[in-house]
């Protein structure tokens, strides 16, 4: 049975509610009584806080607590980990000591009646602080890269160490070979929306309206952190300002707000200042790697060596899929890939944006785009060259892989044809043009989910998940799903996530959401309709009375025996006979063989155009075309606004963000919107993106892969190809500064 609905480029279910002001974010949600908390942050580095003095403005007015260290609850911090977090260390036990670890950790919370009494009175408090200086640059003094234990365990997504062949001595013999070093700077998410909780108990039951990308772990989470039993945590969350990975996990502030809603028995509403946004809530780590490639006269690859090691923090170690990719993009006999780590004065990083691919496919394709020159082969044929018929990483085949096919629709959409391959030899008036290209992939992953629908008596249903929407369309793709396995028009299908009380879902993010969610309201679809059927049956009025059930088919939300043209009774009469709701729950995740018997990823080709100005060095993206193969697509004006969004961010990635820390202190010098640049409007050219044909049987049985991160992935060497197109300059630092081509 199919509608057509899944496929379709709907607009946006919630699209009414959030122009209009009526979806309502973590701050949106006052409760009564309601008192502000503001958290204030270390000014010192490392150190430990050696005295503060809270008795001036204890008495200013409206104070009504000021928690420190000294009188903070001493709070259970019971172990809890969830995939999200990293596998090795233990987080930050928030005003449970004097020591400062990083600059602008957490030292106190000032409770007050309004907002502006507490900011006032957290900014006069006075802190004294023994301070030393933090290492907080992996080049100064050398930090020694470490190997990730937790990259060293068994059936770990990101490999420490993995190698085929001979690497080495296929790279000193290779006919052609380069071995560069790239640098991508730290940078911070920055979601229009700023983290935001408000906290509020009931006896020893707590509720929180919080930003989260994962509401079941932050319940998990909170509750072992105050030793309580996770149901008497609530999380709730049904809209978020974009996070892009900063609210997967669970972070200082919510338990901040807990224990000042507590300490004071009112409900506590704490938001982060912009600044404070660079401090606990996680960045993308600054990455330093080598690419060596050694390849044959024809191009083709005898050698890739991808080393790489991320920044971390001193108390836990956070990992992502740095070199992963560079085992299986191109076929190539002999290959190693190494991923360290450089424990620094610094919070812990997180996820953002494309993590892990976005950082090492930068610097494997710009190698890449190295070699083509090296060889004088162009770009795009390079990667013709050297397309893998499997994935020799895994030595197993790609479910599916459209990367030839993105080359293809890219190429000619983009009219790479037109460009003239030498650099500097594409002009437009006095400005240097140029055009690059970049592979792009990310892993197809499908996490274990639930989902509830209810079957209502006016023929519509309820779909529940405990999932999250940062902004992608979760709300309008899985509404669509949920039509489509039922037969239900959008209108009758209301869908409902962000509670944690609702079926588990995993985190918001990896772009796993529609694997994830999508298929467990698949199965949960097709679980309601069975209990509907075996209703049907039963029922002496009705036409498929006496049928065995699994005879009844569904068409257009009527029940019917499996080819007779007399339509039978709706969901709706059938809960009417019932007298209740017809409800089922399902459960989904990955097929074990499946992911046993393939590899599972998403590819792209991304093509960028730069205008560079050869006097002042300013470098503007004029337009820029990704194709992708991302399996099925279930919305496409949804997918398509995710990608261009996801191209936006690259654009950042590679000319703008950039978190500049002061050597001295650690204190991050830009911590606020008008000196961290994200493109603006005037920055953003004419993006389109693509998507290839792509009917993956195997990934999972809605047959798509997800886009969100691959969407940014390819972007930041498309531009840093075109910019040595435009220049004749090779940057391999990001982000690309006018300085970087004068
Ligand atoms: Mo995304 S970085 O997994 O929120």
């Amino acid at each position: 049975m199919t509608t057509g609905v899944i496929g379709k480029p709907l607009p946006r279910v919630d699209g009414r509610a959030k122009v209009s002001g009526s979806a309502r974010y973590a701050a949106d949600f006052n409760q009564p009584g309601q008192v502000y908390a503001v958290i204030v942050s270390a000014t010192v580095g490392l150190g430990r806080v050696t005295d503060i003095d809270s008795t001036a403005i204890e008495v200013m007015p409206g104070i009504i607590a000021v928690i420190t260290h000294r009188n903070a609850p001493r709070l259970a911090y019971d172990e809890h980990k969830s995939y999200i977090d990293p596998a090795v260390g233990e987080r930050l036990h928030v005003l449970q000591d004097d020591r400062v670890r990083f600059y602008g950790q957490p030292v106190a919370i000032v409770v007050a009646d309004t907002l502006d009494r507490a900011e006032r009175a957290a900014a006069a408090l006075n802190i004294a602080y023994e301070a030393e200086r933090p290492i907080v640059d992996p080049l100064e003094r050398n930090v020694e890269p470490i190997v990730p234990e937790a990259a060293t365990r068994e059936g770990s997504w990101v490999h420490a160490d993995s190698s085929r062949g001979d690497p080495d001595g296929a790279l000193a013999s290779a006919p052609a070979k380069l071995d560069e070093a790239y640098d991508i700077a730290r940078e911070n998410h920055n979601p229009m929306e700023p983290h935001a909780t408000v906290a509020a108990w009931a006896g020893d039951r707590l509720t929180l309206w919080s930003k989260s990308q994962f509401v079941v772990n932050e319940q998990a989470e909170i509750a072992a952190i105050f030793g309580i039993p996770v149901a008497n945590v609530q999380v709730i969350c049904p809209f978020i300002g974009g996070a892009f990975g900063t609210s997967l996990r669970t972070w200082p502030h919510v338990t901040l707000a807990a224990m000042a809603a507590r300490q004071v028995g009112r409900a506590v509403k704490l938001v982060l200042t912009r600044k404070q946004m660079f401090f606990t809530t996680g960045h993308r780590p600054r990455t330093l790697q080598r690419v060596a490639l050694g390849a044959a006269p024809d191009g083709k690859l005898v050698s890739l060596i991808h080393e790489g090691s991320g920044e971390t923090s001193r108390y836990e170690e956070f990992i992502e899929a740095l070199t992963n990719a560079s085992g299986y993009m191109y076929s190539c006999p002999n290959v190693r890939t190494e991923y360290r780590l450089r424990p620094l004065d610094i919070g812990t990083p997180n996820h953002m944006r494309g993590p892990g691919e976005a950082s090492g496919i930068f610097a494997l394709e710009c190698a890449m785009d190295e070699l083509a020159y090296a060889l004088a082969i162009d770009p795009v044929e390079l990667r013709r060259r050297n397309e893998p018929a499997i994935d020799e990483a895994e030595n197993k085949p790609f479910s599916s892989r459209s990367l030839m096919k993105c080359y293809d629709v890219g190429s000619d959409r983009f009219g790479w044809a037109n460009r003239t391959y030498e650099p500097r030899s594409m002009r437009d008036g006095r400005l240097l043009i140029g055009m690059g290209v970049a592979s792009a992939s990310y892993p197809a992953y499908q996490a274990p989910a639930s989902a509830r629908v209810r079957l209502r008596a006016d023929g519509s249903a309820e779909v529940e998940v405990a999932a999250s929407d940062m902004g992608p369309g979760t709300y309008t793709s899985m509404t669509q799903v949920a039509a489509e396995m039922l037969g239900l028009t959008l209108e009758q299908v209301h869908f409902r996530l962000g509670r944690s009380d609702y079926p588990p879902a995993p985190s918001h993010g990896g772009s796993w959401t529609m694997a994830s969610v999508g298929s467990a309201i698949r199965a949960a679809c097709l679980a309601v309709k069975t209990e509907a059927a075996r209703r049907a049956v039963v029922d002496e009025r009705s036409p498929v009375f006496g049928v065995a059930h699994e005879e009844v088919e569904w068409v257009d939300g009527r029940a019917r025996r499996r080819g007779d043209a007399a339509p039978g009774p709706s969901y709706g009469e059938l809960v009417t006979i019932a007298g209740a709701p017809i409800e089922a729950e399902a459960s989904s995740g990955r097929d074990p063989e499946i992911a046993k018997r393939y590899s599972m990823h998403a590819f792209g080709a991304v093509f960028a155009e730069v205008a560079v100005d050869p006097d002042v060095g300013t470098i503007r993206v004029r337009r820029a075309v990704g194709a992708y193969g991302i399996g099925r697509v279930v919305n496409p004006r949804l997918a398509r606004s995710q990608c261009t969004g996801g191209m936006i961010g690259g654009i950042g990635m590679a000319l703008m963000e950039r978190t500049v820390l002061d050597p001295r202190d650690g204190r991050p010098v830009n911590a606020h919107m008008a000196d961290y640049l994200v493109p603006v409007n005037l920055d953003i050219p004419m993006l389109e993106a693509h998507f290839v044909e792509e009917v993956d049987p195997h990934v999972n049985p809605l047959g798509v892969k997800g886009l969100g991160e691959i969407a940014l992935v390819g972007m930041a060497p498309a531009i840093a190809n075109a910019v040595f197109h435009a220049t004749g300059k090779r940057v391999r630092t990001l982000p690309i500064r006018i300085e970087d081509v004068l």
